[in-house]
């Protein structure tokens, strides 16, 4: 097919690169090497900032790190996606006081220190398969894979026995938590949740059901190739323009319609009282934002009901509203997300969405597995006619968590 296809390394090549790089750029042997995937969200988008329910799968790209332990509280680590060395002392690391690439690796420990694991000082090297920038949690896969690389090489118990080997979801959870404050407290940006604790929790060969409220993950059952479907991934690699900003005022706008509404979140809304909640809002913008976030979540519940009853069809015509309620009352596309999905949607797809944040990043289609290559010379077509750059595709076959 004449349309770019991002694969993914096997697991062995990718811990063979980083643990390569470690040793060509910084001249050390590595004690430990672990990776972590990237992560497509089925259905549940921008919720998981309201108490929602959100519905991931891991991506089989992964980012690998390979590290070597320290004597002392120094951080030095380099990537095969950048010349550049990033160095710090742990000490030194706080809220604001850093930047660079280096904050999603050194705030992992920066917080683990914090929640009172001794981790101290290293040298890491990193690679990646996961395609950069394009909403597939790229971030995230540094920050799980640098958390289970440290708990290898500082022999940390999370309360389920020492090492990686010994985590239990509970332990996961926390290592997400950690990567969370990572992200919001040292990176700077202001996320969710659902991307650490897909990167980390998810389970092969399904999704996880992701309850944003109690952080309770339960396994549904997904597995589109088993029933002659696929999962086309759609990279639009639309530019990324004010997505910080944005992110951050769809969140405000959230929490906004909570306080009208008197609830702590907009989960506690139930979806049969949606019509009188919306009554009690009186800004039109922030109404549209409350209604996305209601009806997301029950789109969630229905995604759900449809995947225990092994309809993975059924999934379709819900993506397909989801997308169209993140255009119309969340208006987080742009119109190369838009383009996507209507391509798809014409060229057989059953359904089709934007997945993660927006404004530019990726969309989603559920596929027929022997029509994947024509939805997506489909999509690629409509790009061209619209003057858009290239779209790159992947499949993404439920994969495994960070480990
Ligand atoms: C980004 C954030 C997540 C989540 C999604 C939207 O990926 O990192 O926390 O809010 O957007 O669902």
């Amino acid at each position: 097919m004449s349309v770019e296809r991002l694969g993914s390394w096997t697991r062995e090549d990718g811990d063979a690169r980083a643990v390569a790089v470690l040793t060509d750029r910084l001249g050390v042997a590595a004690d430990v090497v672990r990776s972590a995937p990237g992560r497509v969200n089925v259905i549940g988008e921008h919720v998981d900032y309201t108490g929602g329910l959100c519905l991931p799968t891991a991506l089989p790209h992964r980012t690998h790190v390979a590290l070597r332990r320290r004597d002392d509280d120094v951080v030095r680590l380099v990537s095969a996606q950048t010349d550049e060395t990033w160095t710090a002392e742990l000490g030194d690391l706080a809220p604001g006081a850093l930047s660079g690439w280096g904050v999603y690796v050194a705030g992992v420990a920066w917080a683990l220190r914090q929640a009172g694991f001794t981790v101290g000082g290293f040298d890491a090297a990193v690679d990646s398969c996961v395609p950069f920038g394009a909403g597939l949690s790229s971030s995230a896969a540094l920050e799980a894979a640098t958390a289970v690389a440290l708990v290898d090489a500082f022999d940390l118990d999370l309360g389920s026995g020492p090492g990686v080997r010994n985590l239990d979801d509970a332990a996961r959870a926390i290592l997400a938590t950690a990567c969370v404050r990572a992200e919001n407290e040292i990176a700077g940006a202001n996320t969710g949740g659902l991307d650490q604790a897909s990167s980390l929790r998810c389970v092969e060969g399904a999704a996880i059901l992701l309850d944003c409220r109690d952080g309770a993950v339960r396994p549904v059952p997904f597995d589109p190739l088993a029933v002659g479907l696929d999962l086309l991934v759609i990279d639009t690699r639309a530019p990324h323009s004010h997505v910080d900003g944005e992110y951050s005022a769809r969140r405000v706008a959230t929490e906004t319609a909570a306080e009208l509404l008197g609830v702590p979140d907009l989960r506690a809304v139930p979806f049969d009282e949606l019509d009188a909640a919306l009554a009690r809002i009186g800004d039109r913008v922030i109404r549209r934002r409350a209604r996305h976030c209601v009806t997301e979540i029950e789109r969630v519940r229905e995604a759900v009901a449809v995947l225990d009853g092994g309809d993975v069809a059924g999934l379709g015509p819900l993506m397909t509203a989801s997308h169209v309620s993140l255009r119309d009352d969340f208006e987080v596309t742009v119109p190369e997300l838009d383009t996507a999905v209507d391509a798809a949607l014409a060229a057989g797809a059953l359904g089709a969405r934007m997945t993660g944040g927006g404004f530019g990043g990726s969309a989603i289609a559920l596929v027929r597995a022997d029509e994947a290559d024509a939805v997506a010379q489909a999509i690629a077509d409509a790009f061209a006619l619209r003057g858009f750059a290239a779209p790159a595709f992947l499949t993404a076959p439920p994969s495994a968590p960070a480990g």
